[in-house]
């Protein structure tokens, strides 16, 4: 790597990390630094020919985005505050970051869109490969903690946000979702363990019902 490129990359952790300081467990500095390793690994596995570079700031801002923590309006001030003053990159880099990073969200997802760019079906299947396994079991609880949400149904709350249905929802639908082979071979592993996870949850329920 150019010392060019190492410049970027450690002024954009400073910032993300600084960014993320009180962010909730689920989408806090940890996670935008899994995203950043699990992109490259699925780029490097699938020989992918694009800009490594974008690849991986995009992995390391793309929840500074997210319209369920913070406006968009001021996070996107905030992020082109911070690349405008970057030595290293142009008006082009930020452009397909910007891009890039909008593209990336499974909430924002359009029904029926054609198949994206390879680098955002890389950075979404990044995404979502950690919202599965056993820290998507914990980032679903940790978000639902964070939105006062039931763990299941209950008299209590009807409540479609509850965050068992979130597993039915989204989380079960991950694996058939992916594009590349690379995400697909390290979603296998994690689709089981959430179906054994649902299992065991579901019998500790019967058992103190
Ligand atoms: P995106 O940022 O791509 O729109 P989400 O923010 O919906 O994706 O998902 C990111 C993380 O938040 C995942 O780990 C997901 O399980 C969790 N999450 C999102 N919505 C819910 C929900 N309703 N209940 C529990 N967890 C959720
Ligand atoms: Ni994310």
């Amino acid at each position: 790597m150019q010392p060019t490129e190492r410049s970027l990359i450690e002024a954009t952790e400073k910032f993300v990390k600084n960014s993320l300081r009180e962010a909730e467990p689920g989408h806090d500095w940890l996670h935008a630094q899994r995203v950043r390793s699990l992109s490259l690994k699925i780029a490097r596995f699938e020989k992918a020919a694009l800009d490594y570079r974008l690849l991986e700031v995009a992995a390391l801002v793309h929840d500074l985005y997210d319209h369920k923590f913070s406006d968009p309006h001021d996070s996107f001030r905030r992020i082109k505050a911070f690349f405008a003053e970057r030595p290293e990159i142009d008006r082009q880099f930020f452009d397909q970051l910007v891009y890039t990073i909008n593209n990336i969200s499974f909430s924002r997802q359009k029904k029926d869109e054609p198949k994206p760019d390879l680098i955002v079906q890389i950075l979404r299947d990044a995404d979502r490969l950690d919202a599965i396994g056993a820290i998507g079991v914990a980032r679903a609880f940790s978000y639902g903690g964070y939105r006062k949400r039931p763990f299941y149904d209950s008299d209590q709350a009807k409540d479609p946000g509850n965050t068992l249905q979130h597993f039915e929802d989204k989380l079960l639908k991950i694996k058939d979702l992916l594009y590349t082979n690379a995400a697909q071979n390290m979603a296998g592993k994690r689709h089981l363990f959430l179906i054994s996870f649902l299992e065991q949850f579901s019998d500790e329920v019967d058992q103190s019902g």
